[in-house]
């Protein structure tokens, strides 16, 4: 069955991008030139998603405003021949029709892929942590995981082989070698002792699933930082459905913390024709 509905995961606090996530919504936060949950959006439209759902919260009405049409300001552009600026928006917004569902209580990330459990009824659906941004060459990350869940015919978790002391951060699964790529997850840890770790592959933020993870979350119990964990109910589905887990091709970024944000935003703007010559002449005079 064609995957057409992707589940953005926008309504946390931003804990690690304070205090600019205070006022602002992580997702709203400026990689160049886009909010990251532009990256989300794009990355979903690109490979071939049809519905976009996003989980917010209070205070998050500006991601709902970023893909509306502004009618004013988009005039005001065409009068001074500037509308492409907007056109990009406009094309997201029109290919992707966002639908967002309140999550009322931040009850951790498994409670809110639950909550779009009605926005999505029964078909298989993927799901964005959009503070990891992937660049790639070849395909975007999703389309590739979305060649995987078609040919393996069960959920898919991106993953990326991580050093040890970065594990407790991650959700880690317990792999079994399948094919290149592509390995079958008997089980799955959350942020886990570097000791416990199944293996060194974490979980980055984009799954595909099919809709019996709901039951699945359903039933989960709080677990680490007492919170309903995505990866305590994928364990669950592990244990009745194929799962697999996939080492996709491409640069993830974490940009839910400064740090990472720089580092994107530096390799990002490398790539871009209108900055990259600029900025790399503006580099080369920094003291490194
Ligand atoms: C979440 C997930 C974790 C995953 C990570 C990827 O953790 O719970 O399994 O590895 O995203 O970014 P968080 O970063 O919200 O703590």
């Amino acid at each position: 069955m064609k995957v057409r509905k992707a589940v953005v995961a926008a309504a946390g606090f931003g804990t690690r991008f304070l205090p600019a996530s205070k006022s602002v919504p992580k997702e709203m936060l400026a990689l160049l030139d886009r909010p990251l949950i532009h990256y989300a959006a794009a990355e979903a439209a690109a490979s071939g998603i049809e519905h976009l759902i996003i989980i917010t919260s209070r205070g998050k009405e500006s991601m709902a405003d970023y893909f509306d049409r502004a009618p004013d300001l988009e005039a005001a552009l065409e009068a001074k021949g500037r509308s492409h600026l907007l056109a990009e928006v406009r094309e997201l917004y029109e290919r992707l029709q966002p639908a967002y569902v309140r999550q009322h209580e931040q009850l951790g990330l498994g409670h809110a892929v639950l909550s779009a459990r009605k926005a999505v009824g029964d078909e298989p659906f993927a799901v964005f942590l959009p503070d990891d941004i992937i660049v790639s060459d070849r395909k975007p990350a999703l389309a590739q995981m979305l060649e995987v869940f078609e040919k393996h015919q069960g959920s898919v978790v991106a993953v990326q082989s991580l050093p040890r002391e970065d594990l407790p951060s991650y959700g880690v699964v317990d792999p079994e070698p399948v094919a290149d790529r592509v390995t079958r997850v008997k089980g799955l840890v959350e942020k886990p002792k570097p000791e416990d770790a199944p293996s060194n592959l974490g979980i980055v933020g984009r799954y595909i699933f099919t809709p019996e993870i709901f039951d699945c979350l359903e039933r989960t119990q709080p677990g680490s930082g007492g919170e309903i964990q995505l990866t305590d109910g994928m364990a669950l589905l592990a244990q009745q459905q194929p799962m697999f887990a996939y080492e996709f091709e491409g640069t993830r970024f974490d940009t839910g913390n400064p740090l990472g944000m720089l580092k994107a935003t530096v390799t990002m703007a490398l790539q871009r024709d209108d900055m990259a010559s600029d900025f790399r002449e503006w580099l080369k005079g920094q003291a490194l």
